[in-house]
């Protein structure tokens, strides 16, 4: 079984309205996550992305515009593809009989430089950045942590740069939100290269921390991560927040609320996963905020680390 199933929204403008195309894939079986990838129109992507593509990137990868959700593969010196650990691509929901590839969708296997903790009930938001997302930081009044999808990142970087400027930490979330396991190595590095790569062309820096999406990550996968220095970041608490958004809606904010109560009360700690990909679970998040009161970490106080592998401003 798959350790659990996130919304997914890459906000692709399908008209010049600037409407959004929301794929909340959550509550479908594995064969449909796949091919709501596949029904994604194809958009121009560059038409869309507003941060330009800046002299170092493209002098380096001899491309002058952002790649698509199918981000093409550029070999770095760094990563030695020959030396990963021999884990054949599974698809979601597909779990290998060897539990030492250390899964933590199949078998929530946490490894050593995971971080999946945190002292205090802390937040982090998946997905964005995303029109909401302004509306989140107005409603909170705690530093956090938003993991983001490189291709919403060069979509939104006024959006991105005003996380950043409030304080908050930023992490990546891959390119175009796959499931890491399903992919061939070249393509698991193409997906951590470009959203980096997203980050420091829109916001100055090099990410440290990195949410697989729908915690698909094993040890093939944290080894090409740690190559850029990255860590995963997992979570204690599900708030299943993207599940207002199915439809019908399978889960009302009241539901969410109960559950933030409970571990309040209980007083347990760690990580609870939302998003900031719709106004509704950006609502959500403001009241959990309240609920969960002072005393919020980001991941990298969490786990007293450092924020960014670099910066450059
Ligand atoms: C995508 O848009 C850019 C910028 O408008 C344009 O130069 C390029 O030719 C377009 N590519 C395709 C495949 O339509
Ligand atoms: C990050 O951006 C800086 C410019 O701000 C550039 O010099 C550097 O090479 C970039 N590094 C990576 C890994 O993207
Ligand atoms: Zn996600």
């Amino acid at each position: 079984m798959r350790a659990d199933t996130f919304p997914f929204i890459l906000t692709l403008g399908l008209s010049r309205l600037g409407s959004t195309l929301a794929v909340p894939t959550g509550s479908q079986s594995d064969t449909l996550i796949r091919s709501s990838f596949t029904e994604l129109p194809s958009v121009n992507i560059s038409m869309m992305a507003s941060t330009p593509v800046p002299k170092w990137l493209s002098d380096f990868t001899g491309l002058t515009e952002w790649p698509g959700a199918d981000p093409p593969y550029i070999p770095l010196d760094f990563i030695d593809l020959k030396s990963l650990p021999n884990i054949p691509p599974r698809a979601p929901g597909v779990c290998p009989p060897d539990r030492s590839t250390c899964s933590f969708d199949c078998f929530k296997c946490i490894s050593f430089d995971d971080a999946y903790t945190c002292p205090t009930l802390s937040q982090t938001f998946d997905d964005g950045p995303s029109p909401y997302t302004p509306k989140l930081l107005a409603g909170l009044n705690h530093k956090t942590t938003f993991f983001t999808i490189g291709m919403n990142v060069v979509r939104y970087p006024e959006i991105y740069n005003q996380i950043k400027n409030q304080g908050h930490l930023l992490g990546c979330h891959t390119w175009s939100h796959k499931f890491l396991p399903e992919l061939n190595n070249e393509d698991i590095v193409a997906q951590l290269q470009w959203s980096i790569w997203a980050m420091n062309a829109t916001g100055s820096h090099l990410p440290k921390w990195y949410r697989p999406p729908y915690g698909g990550v094993d040890d093939r996968v944290r080894q090409i991560a740690r190559a850029f220095g990255m860590q995963a970041v997992l979570w204690d608490h599900d708030s299943f927040d993207w599940k207002m958004e199915t439809s019908p809606p399978s889960r009302t904010a009241d539901d969410i609320y109960s559950d933030v109560r409970r571990w309040k009360d209980s007083g347990v700690n760690g990580l609870i996963l939302e998003h900031d990909a719709y106004l509704s679970t950006v609502n959500s998040g403001i009241e959990v905020s309240k609920i969960v009161g002072a005393g919020q970490m980001t991941v990298a106080q969490c786990v007293d680390s450092i924020d960014y592998i670099n910066t450059f401003d």
